[in-house]
């Protein structure tokens, strides 16, 4: 295989927003006492919960650390059946794998690019005939906007399946009027804090529950399984210095560095959202005459758009597209390679056609640059140089 040298590239498809304000948040916390567990962390959870509705939230390191934490602590492990959408990123299922669970990818809706809660049914149908329905679902709120969760949540009810939500691309989104967050239809929702999402904290992630005892059980597995609530000691504590390790767990902590960043993103989050979406409506009106499809806008489903994808018409002029815009210092992107085509999943037998629409839609996509600091003419030249590629190439 021969390596190319990846092009330089002067508009990405996104990037973080840092202002003034952020830095001097986190420079506040480099003179404090306190660069790791101290005030800023519960300050940025409590923010985190009001602005969505949860009643806790436990910031941890990434949204990778939140989906094993939260999987392990709803009880994943060896034997475990875990379904997802195969339209995801590969931490998704791989939180699962590392825990032992088997799992497997339930096809798209081609409309939404979220998991089609009518295949969903459909599975589950043939699942409850042969005993093999799973412990866990894993919805993805894929590019910002959130997944059916009324129907999903339905299913899960009559099915009795635990219901995690992966809305890494979507804070800020609202499913029927309700921010993606409140768990109305889940036992939990992660986030995620990286550079490209909606707000960043460097590296980090959230889990996001209502229920008491899965918050507890989420804070001492993220600090090695250990608690210092003398209440949740199995004895008397020695004395103060006492701490308890009740299960091994890990160090999945946020820095109050990072949550002190986190907390000046969120105040931030209203003007993010406005300013994506306003890219979003603009590229809409400026992609119109161009041989390719763009997202289907849904009244009840208000996007975060964490990404813009469009679709053209076949793998091969996707490939030439991509190729021509690197080329011309455009960071387009792909998301994603259905996860179970990737090589570790295909070594356990998975293979194509096992979610045709998923595998249709990835021929196809391209993500395009947006993100609160991409202006208006930079957009207009991402819109000019795709326009440019189509013509020159088909
Ligand atoms: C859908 C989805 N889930 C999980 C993750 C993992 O997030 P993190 O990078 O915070 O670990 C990502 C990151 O890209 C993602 O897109």
């Amino acid at each position: 295989m021969s390596a190319v040298p990846a092009p330089s590239v002067s508009i990405p498809y996104g990037r973080q927003d840092i202002s003034e304000a952020d830095i001097a948040a986190v420079v506040e916390v480099l003179h404090s006492d306190w660069l790791t567990q101290g005030p800023a962390v519960p300050r940025f959870e409590q923010l985190l919960a009001a602005r969505t509705g949860a009643r806790h939230a436990v910031a941890v390191n990434s949204a990778t650390s939140a989906l094993q934490l939260v999987y392990r602590a709803l009880g994943i492990g060896p034997g475990s059946r875990v379904w997802t959408s195969p339209n995801t990123f590969v931490a998704t299922a791989s939180a699962a794998a590392l825990l032992g669970a088997e799992v497997d990818f339930i096809d798209i809706d081609p409309r939404t690019l979220n998991l089609c809660p009518q295949r969903l049914e459909e599975r589950l149908e043939a699942a409850g005939r042969d005993g093999t329905l799973p412990d866990l679902l894993v919805p993805v709120h894929f590019a910002g906007r959130s997944c059916d969760m009324a129907a999903i949540g339905a299913l899960a009810k009559r099915y009795g399946f635990r219901v995690v939500e992966d809305a890494a691309h979507a804070l800020g989104a609202e499913a029927d009027g309700v921010p993606v967050g409140a768990c109305r239809h889940s036992d939990a929702v992660v986030l995620s804090f990286h550079p490209v999402k909606i707000v960043t904290t460097g590296e980090g992630g959230a889990v996001l529950c209502q229920d008491d005892a899965l918050a507890t059980r989420l804070q001492e597995l993220r600090s090695h399984g250990i608690t210092r609530d003398p209440a949740r000691m199995p004895a008397e504590p020695d004395g103060a210095w006492q701490y308890d390790q009740l299960e091994p767990g890990w160090n999945f902590r946020m820095t109050d560095l990072q949550a002190a960043l986190g907390a000046s993103q969120l105040g931030r989050l209203d003007a993010f959202l406005a300013r994506r979406r306003a890219l979003a409506v603009r590229y809409e009106a400026l992609l119109a005459a161009l041989a390719l499809q763009r997202p289907q806008r849904d009244a009840r489903m208000r996007s975060a758009w964490h990404l813009y994808v469009v679709q053209l018409a076949d793998a091969p002029l996707r490939r030439r597209v991509f190729d021509a815009l690197r080329a011309a210092g455009i960071g387009v992107n792909v998301h994603y390679r259905p996860v179970y085509l990737q090589p570790w999943w295909r070594a356990r037998g998975f293979a194509p056609g096992h979610c045709p629409e998923a595998e249709r839609y990835y021929a196809g996509a391209l993500s395009l640059p947006l993100h609160p600091r991409l202006s208006e003419s930079e957009q207009n030249h991402v819109v000019l140089q795709l326009g440019e590629a189509l013509a020159g190439l088909s």
